[in-house]
């Protein structure tokens, strides 16, 4: 029997069946330093480091990651280096590349089923949990034409793909996401609440959140000037987005194992604050 008090919290993601970890590990920095906009500039750990962090982040009852193949050596690192991968929840995307510095995107069926097939041989499995539209930010124009979504939703019923959704950037493309797909992944942090809507939506109809970006992509400095406070800026992020009900977890990019275990020590304590949460395992 796990001890509540010490099993990290876990949430079903909407009604994929999913259970994801309340925190999951975003991996654009194990795969791509350039065109990023993080505060400092940064070295791809190496393959020990990325062995280290992905062992901290089990250990510490993370289950869910995010790639993409717009995250540059990500994917390829991820399945040449993740053990126990059936005990891991793994979500990649479509419709972006980057490559020589750019990117390009390209959210035709015929290259949403090439894109998916080469996920799965660079994460070297035969399933993904979750496939999401990177989107460019025409997100209803996605949605609504072309065969993007068609695409996904055959892959799925072929039983490659668990859960289809997609990454946002617009409240209209967010709302009808909700409507189309299992889930959606939202910006949302304390400085970025345009979302709420999409939030609440996805809450009224069970369908999955991700949220992405939550500490500001480090940029956390801007927390402490909102709230003119001298609080720790990453626990008033996790507190705010858990406030917010509809979240299953929020993604949060880091290559420090230290950064790695003070978010999940805040999420931890920021849940267990509400401890009348039924959804908390
Ligand atoms: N689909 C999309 O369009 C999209 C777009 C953006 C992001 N994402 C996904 O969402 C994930 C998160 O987004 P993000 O990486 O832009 O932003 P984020 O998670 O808000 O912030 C990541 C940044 O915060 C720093 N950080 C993490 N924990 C910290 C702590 N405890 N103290 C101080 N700094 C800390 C990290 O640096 P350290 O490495 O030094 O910890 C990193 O530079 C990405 O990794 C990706 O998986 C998706």
């Amino acid at each position: 029997m796990p001890d509540p008090e010490t099993t990290f919290p876990k949430r079903l993601l909407g009604q994929t069946g999913l259970l994801v970890s309340c925190l999951g590990l975003g991996t654009v920095k194990i795969g791509r330093n350039q065109g990023v906009r993080y505060p400092a500039g940064f070295t791809l750990p190496d393959d020990q480091s990325v062995r280290s962090l992905l062992a901290v982040a089990q250990d510490l009852g993370i289950n869910l990651l995010d790639t993409a193949p717009a995250y540059g050596s990500s994917e390829e690192r991820l399945g040449r280096l993740l053990e126990n991968r059936g005990e891991w929840i793994l979500c990649s995307k479509v419709g972006e590349e980057f490559r020589n510095g750019q990117s390009s995107f390209d959210f035709s069926g015929r290259q949403v089923r090439a894109s998916v097939e080469r996920s799965l041989q660079r994460l070297r499995t035969d399933y993904l949990d979750i496939v999401l539209i990177h989107s460019d930010g025409n997100d209803l124009e996605l949605l609504e034409q072309g065969d993007c979504l068609e695409a996904l939703q055959r892959l799925q019923q072929a039983g490659l793909i668990r859960a289809i959704g997609m990454s946002t950037k617009t409240v209209a493309g967010g709302l009808r996401a909700v409507e189309l797909t299992d889930l959606v992944m939202v910006t949302y942090n304390p400085l970025a609440q345009d979302d709420k809507p999409v939030i609440e939506q996805a809450a009224e109809l069970h369908k999955g959140v991700l949220i992405k970006k939550g500490l500001l992509s480090g940029h956390l400095d801007q927390v402490n000037q909102m709230d003119q406070s001298n609080r720790d800026p990453v626990e008033s992020s996790l507190e705010f987005i858990f406030a917010q009900s509809g979240v299953s977890s929020v993604i949060v990019g880091t290559i420090s194992t230290d950064h790695l275990a003070h978010n999940v020590a805040s999420v931890n304590r920021v849940i267990r604050q509400d401890r009348s949460d039924a959804a908390i395992l």
